[in-house]
């Protein structure tokens, strides 16, 4: 048991950054036909996907200052529950609550949800870096520690193969896209096309190459409304990381041992064998 989390309907809540009430009340919450949920287990391209929806919004525009914290802020940080109630539309919004405990209305096909998928080996990795420079997080003993961890889904988001697979299974209910980060790093431009495509929004082409200048992880980076360097000292420990980490895929390969690796494909095969998503490893 991790003292830095409390079980929420067999959730891991983060004591300080979530209330279990507040959490509690988003399932009856309404939901607009113009609202728009990003759904990702942590660390699978959140922020990248708050840049995009943000910039596809104002049509490839970044002079606003305002932060994509606040902008394109997380349901279930505490006071933002209340906040997404008032909301003038459009109500853009990321999360990584479970299936279970988000507004029953996405299932009436009210909103449009995007879920971004990561490969978990990557995610694991991200992951394990995020640990050293969030604060409300403890820090690990070692990777093989966090691994362990990561595998009993002893972490923020429980474990990456239940949120997944319930959030996909119930895909047929909701209006929802299914995307990967491994689909962003390929093909950015053409992703970035078929998030405003199921989003409505028809933009020029020049406001798509604006989209996609202001999102390629070498701008994103420089960007401060997006790159999280605003964010306080007292939740990110900015010495000892960056969200901007390295946005590539593989670095798995360099945080694996052998025996890691194996471990990780024989837990994968069995949890996802009848998993009709394949993902991209390298
Ligand atoms: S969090 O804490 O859950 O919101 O983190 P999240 O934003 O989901 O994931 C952070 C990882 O996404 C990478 N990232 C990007 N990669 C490529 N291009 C762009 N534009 C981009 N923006 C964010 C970020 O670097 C983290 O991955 P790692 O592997 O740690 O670099």
């Amino acid at each position: 048991e991790d003292h830095y989390f409390v079980s929420h309907k067999g959730f891991n809540l983060i004591r300080g950054t979530h209330d279990p009430s507040e959490v509690d009340g988003i399932r009856d919450y309404e939901v607009r036909d113009s609202d728009v949920f990003v759904v990702t287990y942590p660390k699978s391209g959140t922020i990248w996907m708050q840049q995009i929806l943000r910039l596809i919004e104002a049509k490839g525009d970044i002079t606003s200052e305002e932060l994509n914290f606040d902008q394109v802020p997380w349901i279930e940080l505490i006071g933002k529950g209340k906040e997404f109630v008032a909301a003038p539309s459009p109500r853009l919004r990321v999360t990584h609550l479970p299936y279970h405990l988000m507004p029953r209305a996405l299932s009436q096909k009210k909103g449009k949800v995007i879920y971004v998928a990561r490969n978990p080996k990557d995610v694991l990795v991200s992951y394990f870096h995020f640990h050293k420079f969030a604060t409300m997080l403890e820090t690990p003993k070692d990777f093989n520690h966090f691994f362990e961890k990561f595998i009993r889904g002893d972490v923020y988001g429980n474990s990456w193969f239940e949120h997944m697979k319930t959030w996909y299974a119930h895909t047929d209910h909701m209006q929802i896209l299914f995307i990967t980060y491994e689909e962003l790093i390929q093909d950015l431009r053409a992703s970035v096309e078929r998030i405003a495509s199921f989003l409505g929004k028809n933009l020029t082409d020049a406001q798509l190459a604006d989209v996609v200048k202001h999102s390629t992880f070498k701008n994103m980076r420089l960007i401060p409304q997006a790159n999280y360097e605003m964010v306080s000292d007292d939740l990110l420990n900015h010495h000892n990381g960056t969200f901007m980490r390295k946005g590539t895929i593989g670095d798995w390969k360099n945080h694996f041992t052998i025996a890691q690796n194996e471990i990780f494909d024989q837990v994968f095969q069995k949890e996802m064998k009848d998993f009709p998503v394949s993902f991209v490893w390298d």
